[in-house]
């Protein structure tokens, strides 16, 4: 299906789709003072609270969220020190440390790694026979979790809304990363002050405009593609993390730009851009760049976002292909690429792209995230990591193996 004007005759029905989305949106300055009874409100009583390193201590906002939650009468008990690409042994000493705690409820103060580690707790203190890790590698049913909610304090991985928690396993040598996806991985409500990613350094911001970006992108050159509102509301989406992405980048104190990234990145996890994209699978999307990514934080500990960035354009030109009149829409919808031919305006549009990250400060090729080109040994080693040893295929635009991802890194080497 390509792009339809929503007056041209219909080619195909629209496509069939699940939409939940339970969590509670409470957006605006000053919201982290309603903490307290909110997690009332959600049936906390003894409350675990994780948090990263020490934006979150040194910015105030960690005392006023237990001021917030005394003044509701309830008691809790606060855990830090997580890391980006959150490693699953601070979350099962936290698991740990929580069970004794007693706890009932588990607030994330942070960004994503630390609302996956959250979730993670979670899910262990709910079902005590199970270490965290068992989860991830799926030896533990995803049947119940503990209560769990975020105060947002970076815009980027929309782990606030979605229902994934990516995790690292730190003592497997190399350290793997995985994602799991199910919906008791929804937090009860998130708290979104714009004012309080202010702090974030420019790298963080544009890292996470980037990952904002992508999670419609994932969803959007995907293979059932058929809901005209749907692609009206990725592209929407797409045109706002553009404009404002760049605009935070350049001033983290602009509240316009950061209240617009912010709402940005929940809604681009939500599922929202991509209603009807996942045809008979439980999931929405192709995420090819995401599992390309994910394997390259996994072996270097870079940057989630900027992982991203660096492979997009080689991926999407190997897969363009495929259905260049969708690249093409993207590239006319998205940027207002004139150009007639679709090969032609999917290269612009894909050219328009890296421009926009590299407006975000982001890197383009390996080379410049990891420092150096990598060589054909870490080109394996990265393909290997994101074929889980070569017994998986990724992507669902154009389904991709070993091979494929080994001919994307060397693309993007340098
Ligand atoms: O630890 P602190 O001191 O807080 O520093 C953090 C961290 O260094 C800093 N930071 C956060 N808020 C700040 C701040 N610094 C100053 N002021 C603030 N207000 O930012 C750094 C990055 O934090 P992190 O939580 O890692 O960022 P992000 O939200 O980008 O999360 C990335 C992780 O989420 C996963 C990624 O793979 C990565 O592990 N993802 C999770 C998803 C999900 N659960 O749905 C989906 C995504 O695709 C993604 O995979
Ligand atoms: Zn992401």
């Amino acid at each position: 299906m390509n792009h339809r004007d929503a007056d041209a005759p219909r080619e195909e029905e629209m496509e069939k789709f699940n939409y939940y989305s339970p969590t509670e949106i409470v957006f605006g300055k000053g919201t982290e003072g309603q903490t307290g009874e909110l997690v009332k409100k959600y049936g906390g009583s003894r409350v675990f609270i994780v948090y990263g390193g020490h934006s979150a201590v040194k910015s105030g906002l960690l005392d006023r969220v237990k001021a917030s939650l005394d003044a509701a009468g309830l008691a809790s008990l606060a855990m830090g020190g997580v890391v980006p690409n959150p490693r699953v042994s601070l979350a099962q000493k936290m698991t740990d440390a929580a069970r004794e705690f007693g706890a009932d409820f588990v607030l994330a103060v942070g960004g994503g790694s630390v609302i996956d580690t959250a979730k993670g707790v979670a899910l262990a203190l709910a079902s005590p026979e199970y270490k965290v890790w068992d989860f991830w590698s799926k030896k533990a049913p995803l049947v119940k979790s503990v209560p769990h909610a975020a105060i947002l304090t970076i815009s980027a991985a929309g782990s606030e809304t979605s229902d994934s928690a990516v995790l690292t396993n730190d003592e497997k040598v190399p350290p793997t990363k995985r994602g799991i996806q199910n919906d008791i991985n929804r937090c009860c409500f998130t708290i979104m002050n714009p004012e309080l990613t202010m702090t974030l350094p420019v790298w963080q911001i544009g890292a996470g405009a980037a990952d904002i970006f992508m999670h419609t992108s994932e969803r959007y050159f995907a293979k059932i593609l058929g809901n005209h509102l749907t692609d009206e509301m990725a592209e929407g989406l797409f045109r706002d993390i553009i404009c404002y992405g760049p605009k935070g980048v350049a001033d983290p104190h602009d509240y316009e730009a950061m209240s617009e990234i912010m709402w940005c990145g929940s809604v681009s996890h939500i599922g929202l851009t991509g209603l009807g994209s996942q045809g008979d699978t439980p999931r929405q999307g192709d995420w090819s760049c995401h599992q390309l990514g994910m394997a390259i934080s996994a072996l270097y500990d870079s940057t989630h976002g900027a992982t991203l960035t660096a492979v997009w354009a080689a991926w999407a030109h190997y897969v363009m292909g495929q259905n260049t009149a969708r690249f093409a829409q993207y590239a006319r919808k998205v940027f207002g690429i004139t150009e007639p031919d679709d090969w032609k305006a999917a290269e612009e549009g894909i050219e328009k792209t890296n421009a926009f990250f590299k407006s975000l400060g982001m890197p383009l090729t390996l080379a410049e995230l990891i420092g150096h080109e990598p060589t054909d040994e870490e080109i394996t080693a990265l393909a290997t990591e994101c074929s889980f040893d070569r017994t998986r295929t990724i992507g669902s635009f154009r389904e991709l193996n070993f091979d494929d991802m080994v001919k994307i890194y060397e693309a993007c080497r340098a």
